[in-house]
């Protein structure tokens, strides 16, 4: 049998320890699965003396990620602590410089770094593997880089963050509030007690950035992504996504356009029958469409220990069957050198089609001039409905339009223009529609 493969775990918190404690029980059906053994040699946290339900006698301990990245004895090194900066990115880049193999779930370090980091693995011939960064346990990376050989992807898109589709689906199911979800979330533990990175998009749009990069061939661009989170998502949205026929969703879209590549994060409206609308509570998905294959939809646990460790472990397995020279390709899919700077397709240019829904005043001739408005920017409807119930003021009334495909420039002129008017109550709201099947 060939030499064990020895594997150093910086952090050993939810998902470092579940990785140990996973190495640990399946010891067995990872060695014959990889050909050999695969040994915890070396571990480095912040609390030396805590329990990590796990024996770890027999692995050196590090105080520092860094040192353990350059002198332990190890092949791996697997980056489990948090943070695109400090001793996450130091032990990393530590690693890929002394020619160890690196694998991480840091998708925050990678959708900052992760080409530079990318260039040093591949300059040293090393893995940098990452199946963990985006939708925890899903195999989104390994089967976009390897099982999608020849394919073009032409959009890829998805259900990123757990947090966000468990607050909307809670919305949905029991008619509560934005607000009431988000402190229940945070007693289950499924949210921060500072939520913003999360609700506000961010954390899918680092996943988003490395998606996306894999599938255009561009080099990672994080900071450059239209973002809008769901904490203005109301129930008033929620039933008239579902009288018409949808169901709201945070999605994370990369899409190739004749301009360039979109991506951007946003509350999305997707057909109540299509398969991604039923993708419910923290559970993650990823669809992604190519010329060869059509759409393929991943669904599972995006989060949480073992289910992130299940991806980490793969990725260790996938290097201990490897050998020099054999490898399974550049880390985003083509040499990180060859990546193409990002083009940005604008997102005035984007089309598509939006659920619009203004608060009024109930005056006559309302009705008539959001029409208008609408016209004037050659925005064809597909419904207006008016609705007198839909709010609880009798001056006031709800208008609800769903447009055929547009541009979003057309849809922010139309917008601005009835604002102008005088007509609204209230801010309106703006949803995207999203194909999806
Ligand atoms: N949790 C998930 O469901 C999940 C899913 C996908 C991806 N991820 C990513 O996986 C990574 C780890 O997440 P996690 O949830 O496991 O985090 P965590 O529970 O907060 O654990 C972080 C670990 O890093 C250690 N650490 C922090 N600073 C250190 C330092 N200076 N030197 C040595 N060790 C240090 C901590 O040590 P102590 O334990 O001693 O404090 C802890 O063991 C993050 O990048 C996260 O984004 C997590």
């Amino acid at each position: 049998m060939a030499e064990a493969l020895r594997v150093g775990i910086a952090g050993l918190g939810t998902v470092g320890a579940s990785v140990a404690r996973l190495l640990a029980t399946k010891a067995s059906e990872l060695t014959r699965q990889c050909g050999r053994d695969l040994v915890v040699t070396a571990v480095s946290a912040r609390s030396r003396g805590r329990d990590r339900g796990v024996d770890l006698s027999g692995a050196q301990w590090f105080d520092d990620p860094v040192e353990m990245a350059k002198s332990a004895p190890i092949d791996v090194f697997v980056g489990l602590i948090g943070g695109d900066e400090g001793p996450a990115r130091a032990g990393v880049k530590a690693a890929l410089e002394a020619s160890r193999h690196v694998v991480t779930a840091n998708k925050a370090l990678l959708a900052k770094h992760g080409v530079s980091l990318a260039e040093v693995a591949e300059k040293r011939g090393v893995l940098l593997n990452y199946e963990a960064a985006v939708a925890g346990g899903i195999p989104v990376i390994k089967t976009m880089r390897e099982a999608l050989a020849g394919n073009s992807v032409t959009r890829v898109f998805g259900i990123l963050n757990g947090t966000c589709n468990y607050i909307l689906t809670r919305m949905e199911a029991e008619g509560l509030s934005f607000d009431a979800c988000l402190k229940d979330a945070q007693r289950l533990g499924y949210a921060e007690a500072d939520p913003t990175f999360d609700i506000e998009g961010h954390d899918t749009a680092h996943k988003l950035s490395i998606l996306s990069s894999l599938a255009f061939g561009h080099r990672i661009a994080a900071d450059d992504i239209y973002l809008e989170g769901i904490s203005n998502i109301t129930q008033a949205d929620i039933r008239a996504a579902g009288e018409l026929g949808y169901r709201i969703k945070l999605l994370g879209v990369a899409q190739r356009t004749d301009s360039g590549v979109e991506q951007r994060v946003h509350p999305t409206m997707v057909p109540t029958a299509s398969v991604i609308a039923q993708v419910h509570g923290v559970t993650n998905a990823v669809a992604i469409e190519t010329d060869i294959l059509g759409e393929l939809l991943l669904s599972g646990p995006g989060a949480g220990g073992n289910a992130t460790a299940s991806a980490v472990i793969g990725d260790i397995a996938d290097i201990a069957k490897s050998r020099p020279g054999f490898q399974h390709g550049p880390v985003f899919g083509r040499p990180a050198k060859e990546l193409a700077p990002y083009k940005k397709a604008l997102m005035r240019a984007h089309a598509g089609g939006y659920f619009i829904r203004f608060t009024v005043h109930d005056r006559i001739g309302v009705f008539a001039a959001i029409a208008k408005r609408m016209a004037d920017n050659e925005i064809s409807l597909e419904s207006i409905v008016q609705h007198a119930g839909g709010t609880a003021d009798a001056t006031q009334k709800t208008v609800i339009l769903v447009t055929h495909e547009t541009t979003e420039a057309a849809v922010r002129k139309a917008v601005d223009g009835v604002t102008k008017d005088g007509h609204l109550v209230d801010k309106p709201q703006v949803i995207r529609i999203e194909r999806a099947g």
